[in-house]
């Protein structure tokens, strides 16, 4: 029996949070096409390493982003962490608003903001891969936009990404992450979507989300999860629950 401690990240873990994120996903189809041999600087898997160091120091800087992690006591090692996710909560009022502003923009405009930001991006990383795989995740939230019965996923919690290490996995890790964040969707009396893998699904359904969408990321099965609020049957009516049930 394994004592398990959840807590918010620190500047600290991030070392030890990038590299077990890398550890997850090093296999996997996205993580391939994005770090592609013929691109590496450094050696081995340096590359994916600074990146997601720097992207998760960032992330840890960013207000409507919530990093947690999952830490265990391990012989001869001492605490150490075995799960990190990343969730991210409803967008402010102005962030909104920044959104209408995207898209009241030209579609040159659109594509100019995209070199830009593909511009900074580091050269390891195939800018191409990215924009495909961009374009294959919106494909399957426009397949779930009926499923969403015309609330703004922008107001939902969602979770980016979770990783479990590979000798800690099917041990309630991945489900203490979720529920993390399905207690702060409920205080704030709002849903979740989640874009998951294969390796994600059964964890969702078994939480009580539903499999909406079926897609691919760069050949690999994707799925959209999702979970409306539900205020309990006490509180039925129009509640989430009987929209679920439709
Ligand atoms: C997906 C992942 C986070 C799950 O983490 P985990 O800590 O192993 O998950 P849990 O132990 O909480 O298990 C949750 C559910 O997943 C399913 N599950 C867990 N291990 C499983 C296994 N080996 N085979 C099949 N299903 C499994 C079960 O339904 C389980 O629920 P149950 O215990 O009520 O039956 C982990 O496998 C991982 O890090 N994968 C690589 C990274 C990744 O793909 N992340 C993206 C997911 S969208």
């Amino acid at each position: 029996m394994h004592s398990l401690r959840l807590r918010p990240a620190r500047d600290e873990d991030v070392p030890a949070m990038a590299a077990l994120e890398v550890a997850a996903f090093l296999d996997s189809p996205m993580h391939r096409a994005m770090f592609p041999k013929r691109l590496r600087i450094k050696p081995g898997i340096q590359d994916q390493l600074e990146w997601n160091i720097s992207r998760m120091r960032k992330g840890l800087s960013d207000p409507n982003l919530h990093h947690i992690v999952v830490l265990t006591e391990a012989p001869e090692k001492g605490e150490i962490i075995v799960g990190c996710a990343e969730w991210s909560a409803p967008a402010a009022e102005e962030c909104e608003a920044g959104e209408d502003e995207e898209e009241g923009k030209t579609n040159e405009e659109k594509a100019k903001d995209m070199e830009l930001r593909l511009a900074r991006l580091p050269p390891f990383l195939d800018k191409g891969a990215l924009l495909d795989a961009n374009d294959e995740v919106m494909e399957l939230i426009e397949k779930s936009k009926d499923a969403f019965q015309g609330e703004n996923r922008h107001k939902m919690w969602t979770l980016n990404s979770i990783s479990v290490d590979g000798d800690y996995r099917g041990i309630g890790i991945g489900k203490m992450m979720t529920r993390w964040g399905m207690e702060r969707a409920d205080h704030d009396k709002t849903g979740i979507w989640i874009i998951s893998s294969s390796l994600g699904q059964q964890l969702y359904k078994s939480l009580g989300f539903r499999q909406v969408a079926e897609g691919s990321r760069m050949g690999e099965p994707q799925y959209l999860m999702l979970k409306f609020y539900d205020p309990g049957p006490e509180h039925n009516g129009t509640s989430t629950a009987a929209r679920g049930a439709r």
